[in-house]
């Protein structure tokens, strides 16, 4: 089964939408696998988003994050990568339709809601990162039954 790797931003905990979220995706079918409220480092956020260091709005970027306790989860379906990206929508709220997480709850980059992986590698990077004791896999026989 794919995994992905899904958090709830500091805004998303402070607004109380982490209900919101986590209904979205379980009630669109994906099997949650792993969930925690975590108050993250500067270390690991700096390796989560390792890749834009170089980026102007980095500093910004980590220090958004550092402003709350973050909701970390793992979920896992079919394309289950994907159809993470579909939920939350772009990157940039303008760009994102009403129907998606930040085309219904944010304005702008800087505080867009919510991360989801962008490809399985980097999921899997994700979730050993934030999930560092592992996350256990398991059948839903519900789910189970629309996979045909
Ligand atoms: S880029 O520039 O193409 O690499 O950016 P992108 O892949 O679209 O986004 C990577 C993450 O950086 C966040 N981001 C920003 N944060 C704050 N300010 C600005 N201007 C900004 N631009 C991009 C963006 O939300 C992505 O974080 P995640 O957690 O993956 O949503």
């Amino acid at each position: 089964m794919e995994r992905t790797y899904v958090m709830c931003k500091p805004d998303a905990v402070q607004r109380g939408l982490v209900g919101e979220i986590l209904k979205r995706f379980e009630q669109r079918g994906f099997q949650l696998l792993a969930l925690e409220l975590q108050h993250p480092t500067r270390e690991r956020l700096e390796e989560h988003y390792g890749d834009l260091k170089s980026k102007p709005f980095f500093p910004a970027l980590v220090e958004y994050m550092l402003s709350g306790p973050v909701v970390a989860m793992v979920f896992g379906g079919i394309n289950a990568v994907k159809m993470g990206r579909v939920m939350v929508g772009e990157t940039n709220p303008l760009a994102s339709t009403p129907g998606s997480l930040r085309g219904d709850f944010s304005m702008v980059v800087g505080r867009n809601i919510v991360h989801a992986s962008d490809a399985v590698e980097s999921a899997e990077k994700e979730i050993a990162l934030w999930f560092p004791n592992g996350v256990k896999n398991y059948t839903n026989p519900i789910i189970q039954q629309f996979v045909y």
